[in-house]
């Protein structure tokens, strides 16, 4: 199966550059793609005009989505405005090769990341047993290089770690930094995206976004949305 990661599109906002929220579109739709994860940041500041702008958008991509919000869509109550376009802010997805959470790791108003002691649980129950195990969210949990001072990191990045290290989670995927990145600890790739379509880049870094693919081996390559060309970045046979 092929999966695609994006984050950080801020749809809404002067940073978004229409051209290349095209390509992304056009991108998407051209890869045979079973499934788009969105880690969060469609809008700017989680306002209803610009969830309208967000979700028209999104319904251009014609592929299944799974989308969790990140610190701007939550801003001035955009938390519930999400919930009634884009439905739960934590997601469940489940097929014969993977199984996926998408959790809220955003807080109303602020912009530190948060998941929260009594949602450990309910990543332990979920993200068991032999298939691909991917745990999605906005907020980083390890810090990223070339990002300037730390700041926003999920709070409680300490627990989260140990849950995903301790339940050989395989793929944890998030946004938020703009900048990609991974990271692998013992077992766990935590993979970082770029921002999609926006124009707050952190030095000459380009627009992008990953694509998994699965199949005898795991292969996720970044693409660069504003030329398309595609890199390798991880190849792994943890199947
Ligand atoms: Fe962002
Ligand atoms: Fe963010």
């Amino acid at each position: 199966m092929k999966i695609a990661h994006i984050s950080d599109l801020h749809l809404s906002g002067k940073h978004f550059v229409e051209e290349w929220g095209e390509n992304l579109i056009k991108i998407l739709n051209s890869k045979n793609l079973d499934l788009v994860i969105i880690t969060g940041d469609l809008t700017d500041d989680g306002y209803m005009h610009e969830y309208e702008i967000a979700e028209k958008f999104v319904d251009r991509i014609g592929i299944e989505k799974l989308i969790v919000p990140g610190n701007h869509d939550a801003r001035n109550k955009g938390y519930e405005i999400f919930e009634e376009v884009f439905g739960e802010r934590n997601k469940f997805y489940e097929n014969d090769e993977i199984i996926l959470l998408g959790m809220d790791s955003s807080e109303p108003d602020i912009d530190d990341g948060h998941i929260g002691r009594e949602n450990y649980k309910i990543i332990e129950n979920k993200l068991k047993g032999n298939k691909i195990k991917i745990f999605a969210l906005h907020h980083h949990i390890i810090p990223i290089p070339g990002t300037g001072r730390e700041r926003n990191i999920l709070i409680d990045a300490g627990d989260i770690l140990k849950i995903c290290i301790e339940h050989e989670i395989d793929f944890v995927l998030s946004g938020h930094k703009h900048l990609p990145w991974v990271w692998k600890l013992n077992k766990t790739y935590f993979i970082t995206t770029g921002t999609a379509c926006s124009n707050r880049l952190k030095g000459k870094s380009y627009p992008s976004f990953n694509i998994i693919e699965i199949s005898e081996n795991i292969i996720v390559n970044e693409v660069n949305v504003k030329s398309g060309k595609e890199r390798k970045i991880i190849e792994t046979n943890i199947k």
